[in-house]
């Protein structure tokens, strides 16, 4: 048997990680939601958030695959041979098994729309006609599964070729060039006329909308989707860590947060600035990226469709690196629990998360909308299955098991802090803090507040 892959570079491992992280949660999710809660004041809370649990809780994850050496699983059983924790390996496959299903029909809509600003299709539809357009695309009974193959295939292709070659590599290409095309569009954003009124949406607070508890949980919920945390992601992503690019793991989580974070901020001020130059509300909802944005587009007087291209293929790589990510766990988990190559685990796997991925792209309107779990189309159930319950009980997982149920020396021997003040700050936030902010958010769930 050959020996375990592993990332070749610090670098390579940070922007891998970037990948996973910088996806459809920054550009769909974060500005629908930061609009919803108004602008600034969310931007505020999330931050906090972000850095109090997000940031901690993923150092935690790093820590038990650099501590197991194995994929999610394996990881979890061998730090702590018979005791219940692999169950937190466990639903991390689950999780990530189920997202990438339905992550891949929607990075397939994006890409569809790509293709259709390149031919010029939605340019020709009419005013305060995307909405119908996009329940077309989506309601369609065959566009939907042919983009998601196209998508699946993308992402079999790159996890074949490994963690090296494949999604270390394809990491360094792509997330630079993201970085390239965000910022252009950025830039050209603030040339909008309704730049101001974007930005001070975007960044002078409404103190008053503190006083919505929905808030804060939407911003805890945002801080774990957008960080890839509680799905064995980060946990499957430390099994490929070496002594050296495994070193100083608190400075790597840290970069990784910073930068999916102003991904996230220079996404929104891109929405924004388009958003406010037409006069459209910044509160839609999902179809902020699929309805609104599109007629902003086609109103812009210039640059309408290269701006559209443009962002549509920001939003395809992102969504297709998160996903390869996804995908990665279980593929992780069934070489070594299978026995399988990487070869024969990619094409398996991918096989299974394409097949489970058809329900969802016939749920929205097309063949199989009429078939609901608990109420709601496949995909939808699928999702918040996951993201309500699945993601924060992994999460809960993760810290309880690093905080509680390891010694604090192998912890932190891990984790491998240069600072005291900041390793006791972390096993605080760890042990306290995270586990108690997300009960509350399962509470929350459980008992239908809406987030
Ligand atoms: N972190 C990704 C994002 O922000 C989403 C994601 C969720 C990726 C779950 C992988 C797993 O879009
Ligand atoms: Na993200």
């Amino acid at each position: 048997m050959q020996g375990r892959e592993q990332w070749a570079t610090r670098v390579g491992f940070m922007l891998a990680a970037v990948g996973s992280a910088v996806g459809l949660g920054n550009i769909w999710r974060f500005p629908y939601i930061a609009g919803e809660y108004g602008g600034a004041t969310f931007l505020i809370v999330y931050l906090v958030c972000i850095l109090i649990i997000g940031l901690p809780t993923m150092i935690a994850e790093f820590s038990i695959g650099k501590r197991g050496q194995l994929d999610a699983v394996g990881s979890f059983s061998k730090t702590a041979p018979a005791k219940p924790w692999v169950i937190g390996g466990w639903l991390g496959v689950i999780t990530s098994f189920l997202i990438v299903s339905f992550y891949a029909v929607i990075t397939g809509w994006v890409l569809y729309y790509m293709f259709s600003y390149l031919t010029g299709s939605i340019q020709q539809v009419e005013t305060g006609g995307v909405e119908d357009y996009f329940g077309g695309v989506v309601g369609d009974a065959i566009i939907p599964v042919i983009w998601q193959l196209i998508v699946m295939a993308i992402i079999v292709g790159i996890l074949y070729f490994g963690v090296q070659k494949g999604i270390e590599l394809s990491s360094k290409i792509f997330m630079p060039l993201l970085a390239v095309i965000l910022l252009v569009l950025a830039g050209y954003g603030l040339t909008l006329d309704g730049a101001g009124e974007g930005m001070s949406f975007l960044f002078v607070p409404d103190w008053s909308a503190l006083g919505d508890p929905s808030l804060y949980l939407a911003a805890i919920g945002q801080a774990f989707f957008t960080l890839s945390l509680g799905m064995g992601i980060m946990v499957t992503y430390g099994g490929y860590l070496s002594k050296q690019t495994g070193n100083r793991l608190p400075g790597t989580a840290t970069s990784i947060v910073l930068l999916d974070t102003l991904f996230a901020i220079l996404v929104a001020v891109v929405i924004f600035t388009a958003v406010f130059t037409i006069g459209a509300d910044a509160d839609q909802g999902p179809t902020l990226i699929f309805v609104v944005l599109p007629e902003v587009f086609n109103q812009m007087a210039a640059g309408g469709t290269f701006f559209a291209v443009f962002f549509f293929f920001l939003v395809f790589i992102a969504g297709l690196t998160s996903a390869i990510s996804l995908a990665e766990v279980s593929i992780s988990f069934a070489i070594r629990q299978v026995k399988l190559t990487r070869k024969k685990a990619v094409l398996i796997v991918g096989g299974l998360i394409t097949l489970l991925g058809i329900p969802s792209a016939l749920s929205q309107g097309g063949p199989l909308s009429d078939f609901t779990i608990a109420g709601l189309p496949f995909l939808d159930f699928v999702d918040v299955l996951t993201d309500s319950y699945f993601l924060p009980i992994g999460g809960l997982i993760v810290v309880l098991f690093v905080g509680w149920g390891w010694k604090s020396k192998a912890a932190l021997e891990e984790a491998d802090f240069k600072s005291q003040a900041f390793a006791k700050i972390w096993l605080f936030l760890i042990r306290f803090v995270a586990p108690l902010m997300i009960i509350i958010i399962l509470l929350a769930n459980l008992f239908g507040i809406e987030a």
